[in-house]
């Protein structure tokens, strides 16, 4: 059985300036979010993940930072964050935080000395070049809001590289001093006591850019270098990678393969989210069992952080031009619900149409592929979009707690609009509401992860597709591990339907179903079990003490 915490965890995705606002000044504050850790820890999750917390500009909702080692004073201070990880721990729930180093706010002192002249101490910080690169108009991250991966900058007189916006100048990795750097900044925030990070664009920290070079080579012994000091900093610290590359590439930044991992924890897996919506568009599971089979073998204690939204688009450029035209037909039809050509502004709720039985079971299947389950805020009470916002902002409105004015979000004036009114506003949409009601979406979420976390095989387990005769729509998988057995079925179709399991009674000790849609007749020794449309039955087939 795996001791590792990452790997039984439930994490929680959020930002602290639209979750919740103490002082009534419209942006949301960590005394704020202190005061909704019981909520959190009700709903059952036990890892907080926080969208970036440092002072910034804030052109790209905080990724663009200005200083590495303080917290932005519009949350509070660093005194009120070492207050949320005491409070947080208290009640079980670790704390980690994104890790932005792939590059700075342009505003960082760091870039305004480097660009003042060619001799200050953190120009090399950077990646410059004398004239334009051939390649400056490609490997853009934002098309259409981006033009060019490198810039002119006219004090400097050279020009220099962001792989995202013009404002984030990337820092240059080959530089030993950012490599210092990088690892002091881990080891300040793990001295405060977070419980590891969410590092912000991994391949790109590791790319040692050249000018004029698309396929610039990239460090991955960077990677095992930080995780040796992290690792020395705090034992059971954790690296949670965005690394959203090839298949056959992803397995470099666990480690060596086959091995034991020594570089990334865990990483979030952007195939099985793109397989997904893909299979919940089609309603049918081929695309998730083609991921199941295709899932490549992980070093020990290498772990897949599971989604199905986050604060980004929808990201489909995975898919062929066929498959991402049946995702966008069925969840994104309108052009203000795609972004940047290749995703979905939206949250999973209104890509459903509000469908209820639909969402849960979206999320009950999610919860019970392999891999640690990430949910992000206001999911939990299937809250909307605001596709007036611009871009990503459509799927950041600020947290729905209840029917008092801006969702009790703020007594002030928010500082995105709390979606109002309709089928998603918070007057209908809340949390407080459905707190009071055992048949709510968010009552739901706290009885499925209830249950999740006694069976501790999903997850942490082998996870596997079952292959026997069903109805097409159905997914029959199991998760395997020294602690039990689960079984799952799940309709991703609309139709009624039986499932053979008669190949899979035999090993069966006293099953029984621990999550479902709906009552279902005892399980008994019959092979053939029923299942609704888009109905989902979670069976645990053996239990070891
Ligand atoms: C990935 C983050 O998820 C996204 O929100 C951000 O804009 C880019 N990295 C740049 O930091």
């Amino acid at each position: 059985m795996s001791d590792r915490w990452y790997q039984k965890a439930v994490v929680y995705c959020l930002d602290i300036d639209t979750f919740a606002d103490s002082d009534g000044d419209g942006v949301g504050d960590i005394r704020g979010l202190i005061g909704r850790l019981d909520y959190l820890a009700r709903l059952g999750v036990t890892c907080l993940w926080l969208n970036p917390i440092h002072p910034s500009p804030d052109r790209d909702d905080g990724y663009d930072v200005l200083d590495f080692y303080n917290v932005d004073p519009r949350f509070g201070s660093l005194g009120d964050f070492a207050e949320l990880l005491h409070q947080a721990g208290n009640r079980g729930i670790k704390v980690i935080i994104d890790l932005v180093v792939n590059h700075t706010s342009d505003q960082h002192p760091w870039f305004q000395s480097a660009r003042s002249s060619p001799d200050s101490p953190y120009r090399d910080w950077y990646v410059w070049a004398d004239s334009a690169p051939p390649d400056r108009h490609q490997g853009m991250v934002f098309p259409g809001e981006q033009g060019e991966t490198w810039s002119f900058d006219r004090t400097a007189k050279a020009w220099y590289y962001h792989r995202f916006y013009k404002f984030q100048p990337d820092l240059n990795i080959k530089n030993p001093e950012v490599r210092e750097e990088i690892k002091k900044i881990c080891a300040f925030w793990l001295q405060l006591g977070v419980a590891g990070f969410r590092m912000d664009a991994v391949p790109f920290i590791i790319e040692e850019t050249e000018p004029g070079n698309p396929d610039s080579p990239k460090d991955l012994d960077y990677l095992t270098e930080l995780r040796q000091h992290v690792q020395w900093r705090k034992g059971d610290a954790v690296l949670l990678a965005e690394a959203n590359v090839e298949p056959d590439q992803l397995v470099k930044f666990f480690g060596d393969a086959g091995g034991s991992g020594n570089r990334i924890h865990m990483l979030f897996d952007f195939m099985l989210n793109t397989k997904l919506m893909l299979a919940l568009a089609r309603q049918n599971p081929e695309p998730v069992i083609e991921a199941l089979r295709e899932t490549p073998k992980l070093p020990a204690g290498g772990q897949w952080a599971t989604f199905l939204r986050n604060h980004d688009e929808v990201d489909l450029s995975r898919l062929t031009a066929d498959q991402r035209d049946q995702v966008f037909t069925e969840f994104g039809p309108e052009e203000d619900m795609q972004l940047y050509g290749r995703g979905i502004r939206r949250r999973l709720a209104p890509m459903l149409g509000g469908d209820r039985r639909r969402l849960e079971l979206a999320y009950a299947l999610q919860f019970s592929l392999r891999g640690t389950p990430v949910l992000r805020y206001g999911e939990e009470i299937g809250m909307g979009d605001d596709l007036t916002l611009k871009g990503r902002d459509a799927i950041r409105t600020p947290m729905q707690w209840s029917r008092l004015p801006n969702g009790g979000f703020t007594t002030g004036t928010p500082v995105r609009p709390v979606v109002s009114g309709g089928e998603f506003g918070y007057q209908k949409v809340n949390a407080t509401t459905q707190r009071h009601d055992p048949a709510s979406l968010l009552s739901w979420f706290e009885r499925m992860i209830r249950t999740l976390r006694e069976a501790p095989e999903v997850g942490a387990g082998t996870c596997t597709h079952v292959d026997v005769p069903v109805p097409p729509g159905v997914l029959v998988h199991r998760a395997d591990d020294t602690t039990g057995t689960m079984l799952f079925i799940h309709n991703l179709g609309p139709d009624d339907g039986e499932v053979d399991l008669s190949s899979v009674y035999p090993e069966a000790e006293s099953p029984n179903d621990v999550l479902a849609d709906q009552e279902y007749p005892e399980l008994g020794k019959c092979d053939a079990v029923s299942i609704a449309g888009h109905g989902y039955r979670w069976i645990r087939l053996r239990r070891h003490p």
